[in-house]
């Protein structure tokens, strides 16, 4: 398979490591799938990088694919089937914010015509599709994929439709239904995340240091290396760009002390939903993390608990940094 170029700030990288997660995608590429594969996961994990490696992937085993991204506004069409690459193309010609959106909902009905077009192996790769349409619309698009996978318009032999999101409150939105198996994926592992970190050309902090703070998050280490390695600067904008204000930390003060020592403590019954949704929304925590190991994960799953990093049982921080930045919103 060849390896995608990637953006790594102004550096190009190719991509890296995330073998099992990829090992998933062959596998539902061979015997495709009954539910919708919903991923979520911290913020800037990987989720996008995956999906685009497997646009690349799948071509490679043959699938006619269509990726699209309304939040970076990017899409790759791999296709013979002239009139919907047209389509597509046609809709997106303004690249207005509403022209995204409505490639959102047309990519549904693109999967169908894909497959009225008589092709047998379609994949539909919707990514941060619920930021573009709206949370509350979530469940009803992923039932609109599964349409694709259980009421397709012809015959076919596989088709997959993935949709990623980094958006914890759509888990629960898509969750209630049973129209999608929700998949977790976590950080890079510490060998998958050394491969990017070398990439990085120095002077920079030691291995070690860059990985107590990201916790394997490649987009953290994008941002401590656009901020010439100054993790301070990097955590106040976490602190402003998810409103971590006094308010929040003064009103929240009894659990949040703690959750900073280790998050588990939110799992405890007596923390209030509205906390946890809270932090849901603002992206500072996963809740309610699956069982380690299982196939609940895309790729690696995290290690069972390591405070160090934030993580827990079965509530993590997203990465230490936001941790940190909660923890320094404490303090002041
Ligand atoms: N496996 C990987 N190999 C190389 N670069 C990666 C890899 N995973 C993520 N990145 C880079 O890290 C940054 C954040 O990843 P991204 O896929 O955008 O995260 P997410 O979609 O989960 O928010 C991007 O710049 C991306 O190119
Ligand atoms: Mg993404």
């Amino acid at each position: 398979m060849e390896r995608i170029k990637l953006k790594l700030a102004n550096i190009n990288v190719e991509f890296v490591d995330r073998e099992q997660a990829l090992e998933r995608v062959r596998e539902w590429a061979e015997r495709g799938m009954v539910n919708v594969q919903v991923v979520y996961g911290p913020e800037g994990c990987g989720k996008t990088a995956w999906l685009r490696q497997s646009v690349e992937l799948l071509k490679e085993l043959g699938f006619d694919v269509i990726y699209l991204n309304p939040v970076e506004r990017e899409f790759a069409i791999e296709t013979g089937i002239k009139d919907v690459k047209e389509r597509l193309l046609e809709i997106l010609r303004e690249t207005t914010d509403e022209s995204w959106v409505k490639a959102v909902w047309a990519l549904i009905d693109l999967g169908r015509e894909l497959i009225r077009a008589g092709r047998r192996k379609i994949a539909i790769l919707a990514d941060d599709i619920f930021q573009a349409i709206g949370l509350d619309r979530a469940a009803i698009y992923v039932k609109g994929l599964l349409g694709i996978l259980e009421y397709p318009p012809g015959d076919y032999d596989v088709a997959i439709t993935i949709a990623a999101t980094s958006e914890g409150l759509s888990r629960y939105e898509i969750g209630r239904h049973r129209w999608a198996d929700l998949l977790a994926m976590w950080n890079m592992t510490r060998e998958g995340f050394k491969q990017l970190y070398d990439q990085l050309p120095g002077p920079k902090p030691d291995f070690e240091t860059v990985w107590r703070l990201t916790g394997g998050n490649p987009k953290m280490l994008v941002e401590l290396y656009q901020s010439d390695w100054r993790a301070d600067e990097v955590m106040r904008s976490v602190i402003s760009g998810k409103m971590i204000t006094r308010g929040f930390t003064t009103k929240w003060r009894r659990w949040l002390e703690k959750a900073v020592e280790d998050p588990d403590i939110l799992w405890e019954p007596d923390t209030p939903e509205e906390l946890i949704n809270e932090l849901t929304e603002k992206n500072l925590i996963i809740y309610f993390l699956p069982d380690r190991g299982t196939r609940l994960w895309v790729g690696e799953s995290p290690p069972e608990r390591d405070l160090e990093l934030g993580i827990g049982r079965y509530v993590a921080w997203q990465t230490p940094i936001h941790r940190e930045a909660v923890r320094r919103v404490l303090m002041e």
